[in-house]
């Protein structure tokens, strides 16, 4: 619990504002969580959370402290002290969107006084806190950014669902415009997490964002392109990386998969080869690369599947394909930009009759059409072929081996000769 608790509002109460609020509600702040959405706020109102990182309990317990109040009247962000800025920056045919960005700072800016301190926490490309976020801070509310209020930036690290690596025990990577606001973003995050880690700019702190997910992307599309080339080489690609995986210097494990997917890695390296191409007139190769071979891995996943059936003189249309999984990855229910969804949707092209299971992700995620089931033994024993896509705990996948005639396994979790590895 802090000494000194702080006026806090956090703009936008998703995935990273929720975690974000709650947390600082814990640690005794008073916190406004101002998001747009009028259905959000209100199951938030009523004590529902839609993040798995917070559970229904904890938003009970802040809702109750009285500490915690989820809104959408702009009104309300009156009077704070720290303003965190935690809402989307999608693409928009290929290049950044950042009207959520320009928003969130016009909300703020009416409402900024002398004092206060503003951090942006949303990824984007290096320059954005400078060179957007403040100007629009200075021109609705008549101050100077560094002079008048303190401004930073401030990357979120959250890994939805991951219970070793939290909010609070991730180190935080924190910034300043100038001394003071490093000294004030520090301060504000201090009450928060276990370990700060200051750099000297706004721009180092939104590129060091920008290089974790690029780096992710790029291994995992290596690994991607290697996994295909071994299928086809007749090599086992799961064992060369569980024995290269046993170097212990110089190697880090990626292992491929249908895709990839949620908020960040279909999206965060476009910032940044954005950001080099417009400023410097370069393609960031890798990046390139790395979207071309990771945006395909759905379709091999379908190919795949063909084939499988194929062996076995079946043709696609008609047939019965469970997908198991439709979240990006495990034990969230984040759907959004996942490779499931293309799967289906190839699928269903094709004519097959696809099923999927999911207990995370709920309709209002999906933008596609697919019967929802549960995996039951019945349900995989039905199918001409169930397709692992995310290795849910809640799946029971010794049911799965013991009753699927044939199983595409994305994620290698499953063995038997009924079953095939990505
Ligand atoms: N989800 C993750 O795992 C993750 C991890 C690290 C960083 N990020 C980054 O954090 C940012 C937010 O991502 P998210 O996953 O929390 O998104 P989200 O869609 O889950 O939540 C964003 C929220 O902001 C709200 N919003 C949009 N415009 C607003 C406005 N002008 N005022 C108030 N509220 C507004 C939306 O209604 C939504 O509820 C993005 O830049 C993302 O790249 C996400």
């Amino acid at each position: 619990m802090t000494d000194t608790p702080t006026r806090v509002v956090i703009v936008g109460q998703g995935y990273v504002g929720l975690p974000v609020a709650i947390r600082a509600c814990e640690q005794g702040h008073d916190v406004v969580g101002f998001d747009v959405d009028e259905r959000r706020v209100k199951r938030l109102g009523a004590g529902e959370s839609m993040v798995e990182d917070v559970t229904d309990l904890r938003l009970a317990a802040a809702l109750e402290s009285g500490r915690y109040r989820p809104t959408t009247s702009a009104d309300d962000c009156a009077g704070f002290e720290v303003a965190i800025i935690s809402v989307p920056t999608p693409l928009s045919e290929g290049n950044p969107d950042l009207s959520y960005i320009e928003d969130a700072a016009q909300t703020l800016a009416g409402h900024l006084t002398k004092g206060a301190t503003v951090v942006l926490e949303s990824t984007t490309y290096p320059g954005t806190t400078e060179e957007l976020v403040g100007p629009i801070l200075e021109a609705g509310s008549d101050l100077v950014a560094g002079t008048d209020f303190h401004l930073g930036y401030s990357p979120e690290r959250i890994d939805p669902g991951n219970r070793e690596w939290t909010f609070v025990n991730t180190p935080k990577v924190v910034s300043g415009i100038d001394a003071d606001s490093l000294t004030a973003v520090t301060a504000f995050y201090e009450t928060l997490v276990d370990r700060t880690v200051p750099v000297s700019s706004p721009r180092e702190a939104e590129l060091a964002k920008l290089l974790e997910n690029t780096f992710r992307h790029v291994n995992i599309a290596l690994i991607n392109e290697l996994a295909m080339f071994a299928n086809d080489l007749g090599i086992n690609v799961w064992e060369s990386i569980d024995a290269a995986s046993t170097k212990p210097f110089g190697y880090m494990r990626f292992t491929p998969g249908p895709g990839v997917g949620g908020h960040c890695l279909p999206i965060d390296p476009s910032y940044l080869s954005w950001r080099v191409k417009s400023s410097l007139g370069h393609a960031f190769r890798f990046v390139e690369l790395a979207n071309d071979v990771n945006d395909h891995m759905p379709d091999y996943v379908v190919r795949r599947l063909i084939v499988a059936l194929n062996n076995r003189g079946l043709a696609m249309k008609g047939r019965r394909v469970l997908l198991l999984g439709l979240a990006y990855k495990r034990n969230t229910g984040d759907a959004r930009e996942s490779p499931s969804a293309s799967v289906a949707r190839q699928l269903l092209e094709l004519g097959a009759d696809v099923r999927a299971a999911d207990p995370h992700v709920s309709d209002d995620f999906l933008d596609i059409s697919v019967r929802r089931v549960d995996a039951t033994a019945d349900e995989v024993a039905a199918a001409d072929a169930v397709v692992l896509l995310a290795d849910h705990d809640a799946f029971d996948l010794e049911l799965v081996a013991a009753n699927a005639c044939y199983v595409l396994d994305t994620r290698h979790r499953l063995t038997g000769e009924n079953v095939e590895h990505l």
